[in-house]
């Protein structure tokens, strides 16, 4: 059986632009897209709370409707998806449930599954808006990058977007109080190679103690 040459996560990581010219006639279907997704949701997150949720959109009329407000950004139209990530300021409404599959699972006793949900009950609700607020856009962040990555592993490409109106996407699309929109992940095949781009050197961004 022919096996694809997997490429390390280091070429990954390289090749890794942000590609915003797009095949416009190239499509990904739902299958790869919940692939790349289901995947990407192996991200580390706060108590394993996952406070990430994701709107795909693949309707060529609403994906022009979201490029109305994402700035006119026309890889908002051209990419095959969009993937909008969401956070999920109320986390803790998972607490039960996360730790109680974690125990039917066999990954922890009952006696630990009972005492994690009544620390992270002590904590989590009690915390104030801006700090869960805070705590989930982190772990969007580090799902988002997940995403990006195994697109490119995949052969292909992204952009992620904050240029977009926050309140017109709640409005439009129906996003509930809890949930704040955080990025917009265009995912296509290039058109158009990636600006160059540097990054300051690691030397002036380190230190040791
Ligand atoms: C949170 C975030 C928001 C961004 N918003 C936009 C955007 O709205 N439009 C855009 O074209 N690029 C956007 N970018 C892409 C950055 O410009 C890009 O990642 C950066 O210039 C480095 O280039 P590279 O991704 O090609 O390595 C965003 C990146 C991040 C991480």
């Amino acid at each position: 059986m022919a096996t694809a040459t997997l490429k390390s996560l280091s070429e990954v990581i390289k090749e890794r632009h942000s590609i915003r010219k797009y095949d416009p006639d190239f499509k990904i279907s739902r299958q790869e897209v919940e692939e790349i997704l289901d995947e990407a949701i192996t991200a580390p997150s706060s108590s394993n709370l996952q406070p990430w949720r994701f709107i795909v959109f693949d309707n060529e009329n609403t994906k022009k409707e979201l490029r109305a407000i994402a700035n006119n950004q026309e890889q908002v139209e051209t990419s095959s998806v969009v993937i909008a990530v969401l956070a999920d300021k109320e986390m803790y409404h998972n607490i039960e449930r996360v730790y109680r599959s974690a125990f039917e699972a066999g990954y922890m006793d009952e006696a630990n599954m009972e005492r994690l949900i009544k620390s992270a009950n002590s904590t989590y609700p009690h915390a104030s808006e801006e700090v869960r607020k805070n705590i989930a856009f982190f772990d969007t962040g580090l799902v988002s990058m997940q995403i990006m990555l195994l697109a490119k592993a995949k052969g292909y490409d992204t952009v992620p977007m904050g240029g977009f109106d926050k309140v017109q996407f709640r409005e439009r699309f129906n996003v509930a109080d809890r949930f704040e929109p955080v990025v917009l992940i265009s995912l296509g095949k290039a058109a158009a190679p990636a600006f160059k781009t540097t990054r300051i050197p690691l030397k002036e961004i380190i230190e040791y103690k």
